[in-house]
């Protein structure tokens, strides 16, 4: 039962945290205009540990010895309300689904908190999103300080959850791997359809639509980021997402996206040219990029530095650099001047997960994390020649990413986006293949006998 699955991840918070409360709260609503708010979307961290995916929430985890409670301040029902916004869980639904072992109305629970704060040591609580809730929070510890002389105390230590919450993200138990393996399949098909739609004259946002079509009619409810449809020199703009120009017929079309599913996204880049064949110079840069990203993939194993699998690309990428005559002198020179920055100005990736640049440190201390089974990165090595005078003429306007997300696993990695073509060769045949997605159109939620 899926709120198994989230009990087990509150005892482990619980097992880590010390004698105490832990607090967190739901992400807030977002007004769009007048009375039209923004699309929901679930804290990740709240719904990490619930399951829970409605505004207005607050969880409470208590440990105390070996006693652990679990208390949820919810919307209660609301009969007038859920004529416009469907039925809510309210209390007794947060108590028989969602595991709590006490549920309240969300409006109760700066009454109730001085209650649950007394005489406990320490709070885990992360300030600094909503001034209402910070300062609910710290009324309630001051009203308890206040009464010190009737022997009643608050929270002494105030502790962030992220340190041991974000830590327990950062590797990802079977159920995320399983969503993230869906949310990648979905992905996955999306760039192939996308690839086999594009023409020479269409709008990058037609080609963005695509994509965004293919990954809601598979199942997946949102996206985990803006779409990126760059083409032409739009490429060498990293987080490009306007997507309103037209595809030239020599262009290089760079797609960056990601379909969410349950709550975990995934996190594609594709390069590929609108007319369906390769041609120089962008083929030249396309190769060592992908020189650079298998390079980088065959190095990701547990115990590997996240600097060295940077590293790893990095050196091909200023081979490449150098090879096409953009820089000069020894490789070790170009990385110790940073001479290759005006072209590949990022990281080699970041944790995927819930959130597309996920939770997780990239430093132990001073140092470079390493990487642990369970850890989920992007490989997304990139080379970005913007129309300026920095750019050698001849590649100007041109930018290749391509990116795929691996799983570190005990002996290795896999590479959860396998399969999507990205070599040159693979990519021109499946362009060319005869079932082109628009002549192919057809209902995949309706199952054909
Ligand atoms: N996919 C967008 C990024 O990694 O920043
Ligand atoms: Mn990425």
């Amino acid at each position: 039962m899926a709120s198994r699955l989230y009990s087990g991840r509150r005892r482990r918070f619980m097992d880590r945290m010390k004698d105490g409360v832990a607090i967190f709260q739901s992400a807030p609503t977002a007004s769009r205009n007048g009375d039209v708010e923004h699309p929901y979307r679930q804290d990740s961290d709240f719904f990490y540990l619930t399951g829970f995916e409605e505004p207005g929430a607050i969880a409470v985890l208590s440990r105390s010895g070996r006693k652990r409670t679990f208390t949820l301040f919810v919307q209660p029902n609301d009969p007038e309300m859920e004529v416009w916004t469907g039925r809510k869980a309210g209390m007794d639904g947060a108590v028989e689904k969602y595991g709590a072992n006490e549920a309240y109305a969300r409006t109760e629970f700066a009454e109730r908190l001085p209650g649950i704060l007394t005489n406990r040591d320490r709070l885990y609580v992360r300030f600094g999103k909503d001034t209402d809730f910070d300062g609910t929070v710290t009324r309630a510890i001051e009203a308890l300080k206040a009464e010190a002389r009737k022997g009643v105390f608050g929270p002494w230590e105030l502790i962030d959850p992220r340190r041991i919450l974000w830590d327990m993200r950062l590797c990802k138990d079977p159920q995320e791997i399983k969503a993230l393996e869906k949310a990648c399949e979905i992905t996955k098909a999306a760039f192939g359809s996308a690839m086999r739609a594009v023409r020479p004259g269409m709008g990058e946002w037609e080609l963005a639509a695509v994509v965004e079509f293919e990954f809601r009619r598979r199942g997946s409810p949102r996206i985990g980021f803006e779409t990126i449809c760059a083409s032409g020199a739009n490429a060498t703009t990293l987080h490009y997402i306007s997507n309103d120009s037209r595809i030239g017929a020599d262009y290089l079309v760079l797609i960056d996206a990601g379909a969410e599913y349950q709550m975990m996204t995934a996190d594609i880049s594709r390069t590929f040219p609108a007319s369906g064949r390769f041609s120089e110079p962008g083929l030249t840069v396309y190769k060592w990029v992908l020189e650079a990203q298998k390079a980088a993939i065959a190095a990701v194993r547990p115990g590997v530095t996240y600097r060295e699998v940077h590293e790893t690309a990095l050196n091909v990428l200023c081979r490449g650099l150098k090879s096409m005559g953009v820089l000069k002198g020894s490789v070790a020179k170009i990385i110790e001047k940073g001479a290759y920055q005006p072209f590949f100005m990022h990281r080699i990736g970041h944790w995927l997960g819930s959130d597309v640049h996920d939770v997780g440190a990239y430093f132990d201390g001073s140092k470079s994390i390493r990487l642990r089974p369970g850890a989920v990165i992007t490989i997304e090595p990139g080379l970005y020649f913007p129309v300026s005078d920095k750019s050698p003429e001849h590649l100007r306007g041109i930018g290749v990413r391509i990116e795929d997300d691996v799983l570190v696993t005990s002996k290795g990695n896999r590479v959860l986006t396998e399969g999507l073509p990205k070599e040159p060769a693979e990519i021109e045949k499946w362009m060319a293949g005869p079932d082109s997605w628009w002549d192919g159109l057809k209902p995949v939620s309706i199952k054909r006998g």
